[in-house]
């Protein structure tokens, strides 16, 4: 992972962001700072999705107060794909338990890329983690109803984290729907090791269609911020999830939240994240904010190259590593250090 932290100097290393103008001129910093980084290409398997604006670029943190910094393009709508994985997930172990879940879905990193069959056949058809395809359909698969309520459980559930309400993409679904052959046969590989208790394929379409729901980074930044602050919604106030069900979801978001970049991630970044491929990132610093990114360009795991370096830029300026202490925040000097930034998605 290529950063760019370059030699910012230590701004915060406390227990709590400091006051607006700080954060909001950091958050200006990030956006600044990366803005004309062109490593990474747009995605393309799906094919709509190719005609994004890859210098498109925004940044948003909302902190748990309601506080909000909104940088660049924080308004552009594209799809949460993946990301959607980390709300759903919080939402199906809210409304059946986190030991149904666990029971049918692991929580360790697979260290495969998102969409690989392997991830079925790691452990006999158990999926290992519900952040790569296999473990999201199974996932998925878990809301209770027929597709049609499990839709609206969705979108209902993704609305409530977002403090407004979602609405389907159609074009992006319609172009990934003719193109998911790949998650038809991990779903049909599901179904042969009896880790899918309805048609395959009805799942594939509720799936397909969640990641279809159109969002912003502002957007991002408000769901990430639910999580962070224990369930509760920092703009509406509704508790959206419970807490305990929050503290699950981050600990699978710190573990593999980017895939097979998740430890590379987890060691300069420090915080719960997850990724999408349109383009979208989050970062979720518990107990203080919220950061949604939005660039269409993509390392090689399927990851935004502009997303990592601003959340990286965010974390060192701010000290919102998890595992820093105040001395290691005080000792810390923003380097960059080699890794993936270019390609498409494994
Ligand atoms: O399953 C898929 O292929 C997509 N709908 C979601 C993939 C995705 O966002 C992977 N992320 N970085």
């Amino acid at each position: 992972m290529e950063l760019g932290v370059g030699d910012v100097s230590q701004r915060a290393a406390t227990g709590s962001l400091p006051g607006w103008d700080d954060v909001e001129s950091l958050v200006v910093e990030a956006w600044q700072r990366n803005r004309g980084v062109d490593d990474g290409t747009v995605a393309d398997y799906i094919p709509i999705l190719a005609e994004a604006d890859p210098t498109a670029f925004g940044i948003a943190v909302v902190e748990v107060d309601g506080d909000t910094h909104d940088v660049g393009d924080v308004d552009v709508a594209f799809s949460i794909q993946s990301i959607s994985k980390a709300f759903v997930y919080a939402l199906v172990c809210a409304e059946i338990g986190h030991e149904a879940v666990l029971e049918r879905v692991g929580v360790d990193n697979t260290g495969l890329p998102f969409n690989s069959v392997m991830a079925v056949e790691l452990a006999a058809g158990h999926p290992r983690n519900p952040m790569v395809n296999a473990g999201a359909l199974a996932t998925t698969a878990l809301i209770p109803g027929d597709p049609a309520d499990q839709w609206r459980f969705i979108v209902d559930g993704l609305s409530r984290f977002a403090g407004r309400a979602l609405e389907l993409d159609d074009v992006v679904y319609g172009s990934e729907a003719a193109t998911n052959q790949r998650n038809r046969a991990i779903a049909r590989l599901l179904e042969s090791y009896g880790r899918i208790d309805r048609d395959p394929l009805e799942v594939v379409d509720v799936y397909t269609r969640q990641c279809a729901l159109r969002v912003t980074a502002h957007d991002l930044a408000v769901m990430a911020a639910t999580l962070a602050d224990g369930g509760v919604n920092p703009i509406t106030r509704e508790q959206v999830v419970p807490a305990t069900v929050c503290r699950d979801t981050l600990a699978v978001l710190a573990a593999s939240g980017l895939y097979e970049h998740s430890g590379e991630w987890l060691f300069e970044i420090g915080l719960p994240g997850k990724s999408g491929v349109a383009g979208g990132v989050i970062a979720v610093v518990p107990g203080k904010a919220g950061i949604g990114t939005y660039s269409p360009p993509l390392d090689r795991a399927g990851n935004s190259v502009r997303g990592q370096r601003a959340v990286a830029f965010l974390s060192r300026a701010l000290g919102l590593n998890l595992f820093a202490s105040d001395a290691a925040r005080a000792a810390d000097t923003p380097h960059t250090s080699p890794g993936h930034t270019e390609g498409t998605p494994a």
